[in-house]
């Protein structure tokens, strides 16, 4: 069984779609350990009222290259085959993302390479397109620019707020991130390029 490591910043709403996914079947993973970098992340208390394993690792006033070698030492010692960002609010050290090649993905609530980094929903209303979504992706050293795996698309409505649209965008990323990391896990792909095509 393939072994997912997961880390959070907040809601946890994605984690916790991808452990339905696998509840439900969907998914032939396990979740071998969830971090969260704030202790008060309530997907961290959902996470341990799943009784999954589950680490806040602090990174307030923690130097970067420290705090991610933390957790390299904890997704190592759980032996992740996948780490998965949900909702993971802090840019990763270079020696993290080198550790992990192809094996660190994101989901990110637009449509890739439009509108990377925070506030994302606002951006995309200031910018007046008429089609977001979400996008999950492979990471690596660049801010929200790893090969693209899966995308879905949305509408913008004339009546949107950030808060509509991205309860809109959010209900696609709980249907993609697994059917994402499903892929992935499966092994039925390859990349050229930057583009990850089936194998
Ligand atoms: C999601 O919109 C995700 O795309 C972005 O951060 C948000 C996290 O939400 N990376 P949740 O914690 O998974 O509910």
């Amino acid at each position: 069984m393939k072994r997912l490591g997961i880390l959070i910043s907040g809601r946890g709403s994605n984690f916790l779609a991808i452990a339905d996914a696998i509840a439900s079947g969907k998914l032939d993973a396990e979740i071998a350990i969830v971090i969260s970098n704030r202790a008060a992340a309530p997907g961290i208390a959902a996470a341990r009222e799943r009784g999954l394993h589950a680490l806040v690792l602090p990174s307030p006033g923690v130097e970067r290259e420290v705090h991610c070698r933390e957790m390299i030492g904890e997704l190592e010692k759980a032996r992740v085959d996948l780490i998965c960002l949900a909702g993971y609010l802090r840019i990763l050290s270079t020696e993290f993302i080198r550790r992990f090649p192809l094996r660190i993905v994101n989901i990110h609530p637009s449509l890739l390479p439009s509108f990377p980094g925070l506030e994302v929903q606002q951006q995309a209303l200031d910018h007046g397109v008429k089609f977001s979504g979400c996008t999950v992706h492979f990471v690596d050293e660049g801010l929200d620019s790893g090969p693209i795996i899966q995308q879905a698309v949305v509408p913008v409505l004339d009546g949107d707020t950030a808060e509509t649209l991205a309860a809109r965008i959010l209900k696609e990323e709980h249907r993609i991130y697994s059917e994402g990391i499903a892929l992935i896990l499966s092994g039925n792909w390859r990349i050229e390029g930057r583009r990850v095509l089936g194998a």
